[in-house]
């Protein structure tokens, strides 16, 4: 289901896992297993429009024009440090990606994004990236990595999370109206602290068991 550069990925298999992931008794090891195969299913979505290009290849019977995905190598670029989980699980599916990497953390009083580390693959004008987050709260994480990414001037932005809270796709499509939002729900609203509701709590103690 997509509608204003936002889609949600509807499958019933993304559905039913998320919903094995946000209970609140799911073990460690059960949300980093279901956290790494939504993320297998979402980046098959966020994927399915690369370019393809016709190579000639030899089949045991045959020679033809076969697809392979154009261009350079995608970029997964993690949001440090949830991002990990998803990333790991889409570098199943993308096993020859390229990772970056930006470190980001929420200020707790302002809930400004403050960058402490960054790195990027190089050739970026010819790449394709992907921006991993599983959470679009305030969106100020979002908008800062992408903001860095754009400075690179690669071919192409998408934005991959789990779950998308109302303020912060506003906020994200304030600051990157062209950039596409992938995401398996959207859920009600954010809280006092900045946390998604109903949601699933904090990702990164949940997936790294620091809680
Ligand atoms: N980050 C999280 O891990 N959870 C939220 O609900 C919001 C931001």
């Amino acid at each position: 289901m997509s509608t204003n550069n936002v889609t949600v990925v509807d499958h019933p298999l993304v559905q039913h896992k998320l919903s094995l992931l946000r209970q609140k008794d799911r073990s460690t090891s059960g949300f980093r297993t279901l956290l790494g195969e939504i993320s297998m299913l979402l980046v098959y979505e966020v994927t399915r429009d690369l370019k393809l290009t016709y190579r000639s290849i030899e089949t045991p019977l045959a020679t033809m024009q076969a697809p392979s995905i154009d261009g350079k190598k995608v970029v997964l670029l993690n949001i440090l440090r949830a991002g990990t989980g998803m990333v790991e699980g889409m570098l199943r599916i993308l096993p020859s990606a390229r990772v970056g990497n930006i470190g980001l953390y929420r200020d707790p009083e302002t809930l400004g994004a403050v960058e402490y580390y960054f790195k990027l693959p190089n050739e970026m004008s010819d790449r394709d990236v992907i921006v991993v987050d599983p959470m679009l709260a305030t969106g100020n994480s979002a908008v800062a990595a992408v903001d860095r990414v754009k400075a690179a001037n690669p071919r192409s932005i998408k934005f991959v999370c789990l779950l998308a809270a109302p303020e912060g796709i506003a906020n994200f499509q304030d600051a990157h109206p062209e950039v596409p939002i992938f995401t398996a729900a959207i859920d009600s609203h954010l809280d006092e602290h900045g946390y998604i509701i109903p949601g699933l709590g904090d990702a990164g103690d949940r997936l790294f068991g620091t809680k």
